[in-house]
């Protein structure tokens, strides 16, 4: 037995396993201590009720016999698929129901469409970004190169014609920075795809966030973006769903092979959503649900513009908040992202998530998000103005 030893070129956890166990540690020498946490991009609002309703629904049909329903197709159940498709024809993008693949989210997904690439391939990813991207690839053994996301582009790079790669990632609104490409901005890297016969692997996983209408929510708004892109997307930040897994992904036929043989891996190593989840998922699309998800994302978007003003009262930099629940503020005083974390953690009990932890050019930035309460986000934005306005 041999064992994989490009595991031994991983760090030696999960950037938000790491995190957990620092917070843990500190809130067990310390319980009397309330700990707020704005790290992981976790929600907190409950899953809304034409959700809810739809689900419990569900159960009943799975209590009767005539309704039971056991293994569903893999890739999963038409209502759902054509939810999506509905979805996607708001934004002009037209989709067959076999390009759309409804899986139990993006972060498996994003890891899992791998098997589909050769291990000899380059592969691009801005740096900072989401710690998936590169951890699944360095499993894999694949050489990795990063182009810079920094406060010179407003953290969206533009393609590099003297960068050659074959898989491109691409997050928009994007985890870690929050900055938005436009569609020009996105227009650029798909006829670079296009020229280097590469794929684009386009996380939208925050597009509900997005209010202007003018920014694209999908990469398939833009032209060409069929021939070279394939697209996640999650209902865990749209929808509440972190906790009840459901996402999909999205690969157009025009990408040849790749759709059969998604479905291939698909349904060898997968057996779907369960019907419960797909239901509660379809109602998120509903005339009451698509209401009732937008006033949980109007929550958000308020937390992001509390933490926003925080910090401009502090005089503190930032980016991101506007179009995406993430605010990514440059640490003051100079210090490291993880000094930041522990001086933060420590003084006034308040996690984020460290900028260095999402690549080198997140040295020196922290990631803050708004999907905490709206008590928690206040309460946390007071010790900040304690700690470093008035300190
Ligand atoms: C994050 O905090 O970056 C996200 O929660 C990660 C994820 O969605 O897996």
């Amino acid at each position: 037995m041999k064992l994989n030893e490009n595991y031994s070129n991983l760090k030696e956890s999960y950037l938000f396993s790491t995190i957990a166990k620092k917070v843990n540690e500190f809130s067990t020498a310390n319980p009397d201590k309330k700990i707020i946490r704005l790290g992981i991009g976790d929600v907190t609002l409950p899953l809304c009720k034409a959700v809810v309703s739809a689900m419990k629904s569900a159960v009943d049909e799975m209590g009767v016999q005539s309704t039971f329903r056991g293994y569903g197709p893999e890739q999963g159940y038409d209502f759902l698929k054509n939810a999506i498709k509905n979805y996607y024809l708001e934004h002009n993008v037209e989709l067959e129901s076999d390009e759309i693949f409804i899986s139990d989210g993006a972060k498996s997904d994003l890891g899992n469409i791998l098997d589909l690439f050769d291990k000899d391939n380059t592969v691009l990813v801005p740096d900072p970004v989401y710690p998936v991207y590169v951890d699944t690839n360095v499993m894999a053994g694949r050489k990795i190169v990063y182009i810079n996301a920094n406060e010179e582009n407003n953290f969206l790079p533009a393609p590099d014609k003297n960068i050659k790669a074959d898989i491109i990632y691409i997050c928009s609104p994007n985890n870690p920075t929050g900055a938005v490409y436009t569609k020009d901005g996105l227009k650029q890297w798909v006829d670079y795809a296009i020229q280097n016969n590469a794929v684009i692997l386009f996380d939208a996983a925050y597009e509900a966030f997005i209010t202007d209408n003018s920014l694209p929510h999908s990469i398939y708004e833009i032209e060409g973006a069929k021939n070279c892109a394939i697209e996640f997307c999650s209902f865990s930040k749209t929808a509440g769903f972190t906790g009840t897994r459901c996402g999909y992904t999205v690969v157009p036929h025009s990408l040849g092979k790749l759709n059969k043989m998604w479905l291939r891996r698909q349904t060898t190593k997968f057996n779907g959503v369960p019907y419960i989840v797909q239901r509660g998922a379809e109602a998120v699309f509903t005339p009451e649900g698509r209401k009732e998800i937008e006033t949980n994302l109007n929550y958000y978007r308020e937390n992001a513009k509390i933490i926003a003003a925080t910090l401009d009262e502090c005089g503190i930099k930032y980016f991101g908040g506007k179009y995406s629940p993430y605010i990514w503020l440059k640490c003051p005083d100079n210090m490291s992202s993880w000094d930041f974390f522990d001086y933060l953690l420590t003084n006034i009990q308040v996690v984020g998530t460290p900028g260095e932890g999402f690549g080198k050019n997140g040295e020196g930035f922290f990631r803050l998000t708004s999907f905490g309460s709206k008590e928690n986000t206040i309460e946390a934005m007071r010790r900040i103005k304690t700690l470093i306005c008035n300190g």
